[in-house]
C-alpha cells in the first residue's frame, strides 16, 4: 500500500547517511535550521573526519561574526551520530543520503532505508548524475524517493535541485521544495535526468577547461583568469575542479556521458590521471593547484613568458584584423602609456601587434606583416558592463618568447592582466566559455528547463553574476555563432557545432531572455 508522505512542518528529524564534503555541509544546514541530526559514516575515521569538517565550519562562522558561541553550542547539541545506518534512520522523518557516486553503494543504502525507516519517510538521495529512478524502483513505496542535489560549499550555495522521478508523490516534491525554502534557500524542481539542469552544464565546462590545459593552450591560472577577470565568474574552472573534488567530477562526467553521450562529457585524460593519482583537489591538498598552509599555487609549471622580465616596447606597429576593440581605441590607450605607436607601412617599430578578432587566425595578419616572428594578436576581455580587465594575447607558431613578453608588459602597462592563448578560434575567454553557453541554449532547445530557469541555477547554484543565456544575450547570438561555427570548423569536434536555436536567434536578432 502506499504510503502518504509527509509535509514540509513534519520533517523535524533527518538522517545523513555519509558525512563527506557534501554530507558534513547539509548536516550542518539542517542543524543551524532547528533540526534534529542524526548523521552515519561507514567508519570511525570517516565520522571523525566529517564532525571535524562541520565543527571547522561552524567556528568559522563564529569567527565571522555570523553565529555565536551559544548557536554553536545549540548546533553542535542537535546533531547525534549513530552506529548504524539502521539504527539512526529508524526514527528519521527525512533521510539524505550522501554517499560517494556509485551506484552499488546507494543501491546498499537504500536497501538499508526501505526496511528501517517508517514507510512515510522521506527518502532523498544528493546524488549528482545517477538515475534516482533507477534508486527510488529498488525499494517499496517509491513515491517517497526523490533527489535533493545541494550544491558545494553546500552552507553557502542557494540552490537546491529537488529531482521527482514518474513514481514521484507530488507531495513528496513539495515537502522538500518547502524544506528547501524553510533552509532560505531556493528549490528549482526539475524532472529525473542525469546531472539535472547544472551539472550537464557545468561539468561539460569544466571538463573542457581540462582539455585546453592539457593541450597546452594556455596555462592553468591564464584558463582561470579568463573565468574571473574575463567573464566574472566567483571562481575559474580549475579552482573549481579542485573545490569539487576530481574524483566526484569525474564519475559525474562518467554518468552524464552514459546518459548524453558526445565528446563534451568525455573525460579530459588529464582530470582521469590525477584523480587515479589520488590529486582529487582540495580534500587531498592537491589537484590542479597546490593548498600548503593557506597559500595556492599552480600544480603545473608556468608558461615561462610569465616568468620572463620584459621591457613594454618603445614602437609598436599595429594592425587591424577585425577586432572588437578598434584599433583607434587601442592606439590612443597604448599612446597615452607613452608609447609610439605606427601603422602600416611604416617599419622600426619593435612589436608588431595585431588587433584581433576571436573569430579570425592572427597568422593570416602575422604573415601579411612581413614580420611575424614578431607579430602578437592583443584582445581586450571583460565583464559585461565593465572595463576590459584581460588583454589576451595571442601568440601562433611563429611567435618569439622575447616578443610575447614584450607585449606581456605593453599590457600590464596598460593597467591590464596579460594571459597567452594559441591561436585558435575563441582565443581564450571566447574558446573556453562559448561553447557552455551553447550548451546552455541546446537545454532550452531540448525543453528541459526555460532560459530563466537556467539562469536561475546557474547564479544560485554556482555564483554566476548573470545567467548564461543572459551574458548570451549580452554578448549577441550572432557574435557567439560565428565564433562557435569558426571553432567547429578549426576543430571538427561535433561539441562546438552551434545549437539550431541560437543560430535561430542570430538570424533573427531576437534574444532568449525576451
Ligand atoms: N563552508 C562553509 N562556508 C563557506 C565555505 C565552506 N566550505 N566556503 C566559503 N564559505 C563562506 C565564508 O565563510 C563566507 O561567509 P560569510 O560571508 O558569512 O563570511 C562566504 O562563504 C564567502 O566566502 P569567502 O569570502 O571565503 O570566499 P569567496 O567570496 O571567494 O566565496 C565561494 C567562496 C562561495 C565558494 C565562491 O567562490 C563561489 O560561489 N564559487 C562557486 C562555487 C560553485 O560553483 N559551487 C557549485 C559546484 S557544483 C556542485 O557542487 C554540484 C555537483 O554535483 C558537482
Amino acid at each position: 500500500m502506499a504510503s502518504i508522505p509527509l509535509q514540509q512542518a513534519d520533517i523535524r528529524e533527518v538522517a545523513v547517511v555519509g558525512l563527506g564534503t557534501m554530507g558534513s555541509g547539509i548536516a550542518e544546514i539542517l542543524a543551524r535550521s532547528g533540526r534534529s541530526v542524526v548523521v552515519t559514516e561507514v567508519n570511525h575515521d570517516a565520522l571523525a573526519r566529517g564532525l571535524a569538517t562541520l565543527h571547522a565550519s561552524l567556528d568559522k562562522a563564529v569567527a565571522r561574526g555570523r553565529l555565536t558561541a551559544a548557536d554553536k553550542a545549540m548546533v553542535v547539541a542537535r546533531i547525534r551520530a549513530a552506529d548504524n545506518l539502521a539504527a539512526g534512520a529508524a526514527a528519521a522523518d527525512l533521510v539524505i543520503e550522501a554517499v560517494p557516486e556509485r551506484m552499488e553503494l546507494k543501491r546498499a543504502v537504500f536497501g538499508e532505508l526501505d526496511l528501517a525507516c517508517r514507510p512515510d519517510t522521506i527518502l532523498a538521495t544528493n546524488t549528482s548524475s545517477l538515475s534516482v529512478t533507477a534508486l527510488a524502483a529498488s525499494i517499496r513505496h517509491p513515491n517517497r524517493v526523490a533527489g535533493l542535489h545541494f550544491f558545494n560549499p553546500a552552507p553557502v550555495m542557494k540552490l537546491v535541485e529537488v529531482v521527482s522521478t514518474v513514481l514521484t508523490a507530488p507531495g513528496t516534491s513539495e515537502a522538500l521544495a518547502g524544506l528547501v525554502r524553510a533552509l532560505g534557500k531556493t528549490p528549482v524542481q526539475v524532472s529525473d535526468r542525469a546531472g539535472f539542469v547544472v551539472n550537464p552544464l557545468l561539468l561539460a565546462y569544466l571538463n573542457h577547461a581540462v582539455c585546453l590545459l592539457e593541450a597546452g593552450h594556455a596555462t592553468s591560472e591564464d584558463i582561470d583568469k579568463a573565468a574571473t577577470s574575463g567573464v566574472g565568474l566567483p571562481m575559474g574552472p580549475l579552482a573549481l575542479l579542485d573545490l569539487i573534488g576530481l574524483d566526484t567530477s569525474l564519475s559525474t562526467l562518467e554518468a552524464l556521458q552514459a546518459e548524453f553521450g558526445g565528446s563534451r562529457f568525455t573525460p579530459a585524460p588529464l582530470l582521469r590521471r590525477l584523480a587515479e593519482a589520488g590529486l582529487t583537489g582540495r580534500k587531498a591538498g592537491r589537484g590542479f593547484y597546490e593548498y600548503q598552509h593557506q597559500s595556492v599555487h599552480a600544480a603545473r609549471a608556468d608558461d615561462p613568458i610569465h616568468h620572463a622580465a620584459s621591457q613594454p616596447p618603445a614602437r609598436v606597429l599595429l594592425i587591424e584584423n577585425g577586432a572588437a576593440t578598434p584599433a583607434a581605441d587601442l592606439t590612443s590607450a597604448i599612446t597615452a602609456a607613452g608609447i609610439e605607436v605606427v601603422r602600416p607601412p611604416a617599419g622600426g617599430a619593435d612589436l608588431v601587434l595585431v588587433a584581433a578578432s576571436p573569430a579570425r587566425r592572427v597568422l593570416d595578419a602575422a604573415l601579411a606583416s612581413g614580420r611575424p616572428a614578431d607579430a602578437v594578436g592583443i584582445h581586450l576581455v571583460g565583464p559585461h558592463g565593465a572595463g576590459p580587465a584581460l588583454a589576451e594575447l595571442i601568440v601562433t607558431h611563429l611567435t618569439k618568447a622575447s616578443v610575447t613578453a614584450a607585449a606581456a608588459a605593453l599590457a600590464a602597462k596598460l593597467g591590464l592582466d596579460p594571459v597567452t592563448a594559441r591561436d585558435r578560434p575563441g582565443f581564450l575567454t571566447a574558446a573556453l566559455t562559448y561553447p557552455h553557453l551553447n550548451d546552455a541554449a541546446t537545454m532550452v532547445q531540448d525543453g528541459y528547463a526555460t532560459a530563466a530557469d537556467i539562469d536561475t541555477a546557474m547564479m544560485l547554484g554556482c555564483g554566476y553574476p548573470r545567467g548564461p543565456l543572459e551574458m548570451l544575450d549580452d554578448i549577441s547570438p550572432a557574435v557567439v555563432l560565428r565564433v562557435l561555427t569558426a571553432m567547429h570548423a578549426s576543430s571538427g569536434d561535433p561539441a562546438f557545432a552551434p545549437a539550431p536555436l541560437l543560430a535561430e536567434h542570430a538570424a533573427a536578432g531576437t534574444r532568449f531572455r525576451g
